[in-house]
C-alpha cells in the first residue's frame, strides 16, 4: 500500500510540474515585456504586466495546492463558474504563445452565462491543455485555424477543433506519457491530466477526427441550472 501511495504521489508530482510550465512560460514573457516597457519609460503599462505576473503566481500557488490537498486527501473547493469566463481567462493566459504564431482563432459563446460547478483553476487547465495541443497540431499547416465553441444544452459543451493533421491513435490518446511529440516538446501528460480533471467534475472529455480533417475535442460538464430560473 505504501509503495502504491508513493507511485500515485509520483504521478501527481509529474502532473503538477507539467501544469506549472504554462504559467512559468507566460511569466517569463510578461517579465521581459515589463522590462522593455520600463526601459521605454512606460511605467503605467509595465504595472499592468506586473499585475499579470501577480495573477500567474497566484495560479501557480493554486496548482501546487492541488498536490498538497491530494496528499492529504482534502476535499476540492467547487464553486459556481461561468464557462465563458474560464475560456476567456485561459485564452488570455495563452496570449504570449499566441503572439508568436499566426493562427486564426474563432470563439463562439452564448450571450447568457454557462454555469457549471467546479474549480476554476482546474477547468482553465483543461482548456489550456486542449488549446496548446491544437496550437501544436496546426504548427505545419498553411492556414492554421482553431475554433472554440461553447454551448449550453443538457450539459455545458465546450468544443475545441483545429485544422491540423488529426489524431493518429484515438485509443492511446488519454494514456499518461503517450506522445507523438519530440522529447522536449511534449511528455504526454496534458490529456491524461485533463481527462482526470473533467472526470472529477462529473463530466466527460472525448476526442474524434472531423470528416473534413483535424481533431475535435469535446468537454462535457454537468450544467448548473440558474436557481431563480428554476424556481419560475
Ligand atoms: N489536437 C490534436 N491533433 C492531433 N493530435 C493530437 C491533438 N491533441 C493531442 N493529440 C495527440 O495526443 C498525444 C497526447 O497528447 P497530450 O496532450 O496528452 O500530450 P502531449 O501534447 O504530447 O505532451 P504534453 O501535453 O505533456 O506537453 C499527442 O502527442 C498527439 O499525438
Ligand atoms: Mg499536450
Amino acid at each position: 500500500a505504501q509503495s502504491s501511495k508513493l507511485a500515485a504521489l509520483g504521478e501527481m508530482s509529474a502532473a503538477v510540474s507539467h501544469e506549472l510550465n504554462q504559467p512559468l512560460a507566460a511569466m517569463k514573457t510578461y517579465l521581459a515585456g515589463a522590462r522593455l516597457l520600463l526601459r521605454r519609460k512606460r511605467p503605467e503599462e509595465a504595472v499592468s504586466s506586473f499585475q499579470r505576473i501577480d495573477d500567474l503566481i497566484e495560479r501557480m500557488g493554486a496548482i501546487t495546492k492541488q498536490l498538497k490537498s491530494y496528499a492529504r486527501k482534502g476535499g476540492d473547493a467547487f464553486a459556481p463558474l461561468d464557462m465563458r469566463d474560464a475560456v476567456n481567462s485561459a485564452l488570455s493566459m495563452m496570449e504570449p504563445q499566441l503572439k508568436r504564431r499566426h493562427v486564426e482563432i474563432t470563439k463562439t459563446m452564448p450571450r447568457e452565462p454557462v454555469m457549471v460547478l467546479g474549480d476554476r483553476v482546474r477547468v482553465e487547465q483543461v482548456i489550456i491543455n486542449l488549446f496548446r495541443n491544437a496550437l501544436d497540431a496546426t504548427k505545419t499547416v498553411k492556414d492554421p485555424q482553431i475554433d472554440i465553441l461553447l454551448a449550453a444544452g443538457e450539459t455545458a459543451l465546450l468544443t475545441i477543433r483545429d485544422n491540423g493533421a488529426g489524431i493518429e491513435d484515438l485509443d492511446s490518446l488519454f494514456e499518461p506519457f503517450y506522445t507523438t511529440k519530440q522529447a522536449g516538446d511534449g511528455v504526454g501528460l496534458g490529456l491524461a491530466i485533463s481527462s482526470g480533471i473533467v472526470n472529477d467534475l462529473g463530466g466527460r472529455l472525448t476526442a474524434r477526427n472531423a470528416t473534413v480533417g483535424g481533431a475535435v475535442f469535446e468537454v462535457q460538464l454537468p450544467i448548473l441550472l440558474d436557481e431563480t430560473e428554476a424556481a419560475e
